[in-house]
């Protein structure tokens, strides 16, 4: 089964150290992108970066992802209010994209903030696949 052998790449990944998202999370939106989209061939990396750069101006002003999280993820980011984030990339926080919950959260309303739509189930896995390659 496809979703068992991602869990394996995830596992074995832990095992060499490098930088992870929950498991558990990403076979949900594996899952979720199979049922919304029945072509769903797979995650993309390229399309997560188109994502996180892409200017909207949904909201009445321009924003992307980057706006906060900054153009270089490794880099501490910083909201409109001058607070200060810890860098978006788990390979340098890797807290980031450990705690569904949490994750589900600011996806929801950060998605809402840029694009003033939620986003779908392939583009948060696009992102997560593609912020897992940034060391
Ligand atoms: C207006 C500022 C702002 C923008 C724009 C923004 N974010 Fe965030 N984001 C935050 C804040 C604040 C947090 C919560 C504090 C933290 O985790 O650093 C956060 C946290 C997150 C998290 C939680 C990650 C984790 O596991 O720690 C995700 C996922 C996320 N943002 C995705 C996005 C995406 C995708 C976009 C673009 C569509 C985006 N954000 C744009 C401010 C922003």
């Amino acid at each position: 089964m496809k979703s068992s052998s991602l869990l394996f790449a995830l596992l074995f990944g832990t095992l060499l150290g490098s930088a992870q998202a929950n498991p558990a999370l990403l076979a949900q939106y594996q899952q979720q992108a199979k049922q919304q989209n029945p072509a769903f061939s797979g995650f993309s990396a390229e399309r997560g970066k188109a994502l996180y750069y892409r200017e909207s101006t949904a909201s009445g002003k321009t924003m992307s992802c980057a706006s906060c999280h900054t153009s270089d993820p490794r880099k501490p980011g910083k909201t409109p209010a001058f607070r200060t984030l810890e860098p978006f990339a788990p390979s340098i926080t890797p807290a980031r994209f450990s705690d569904v919950k949490k994750v589900e959260k600011w996806f929801l309303r950060n998605c809402d903030d840029v694009f003033k739509r939620e986003c779908s189930a392939q583009e948060k896995g696009d992102l997560i696949s593609w912020i897992l390659t940034v060391k």
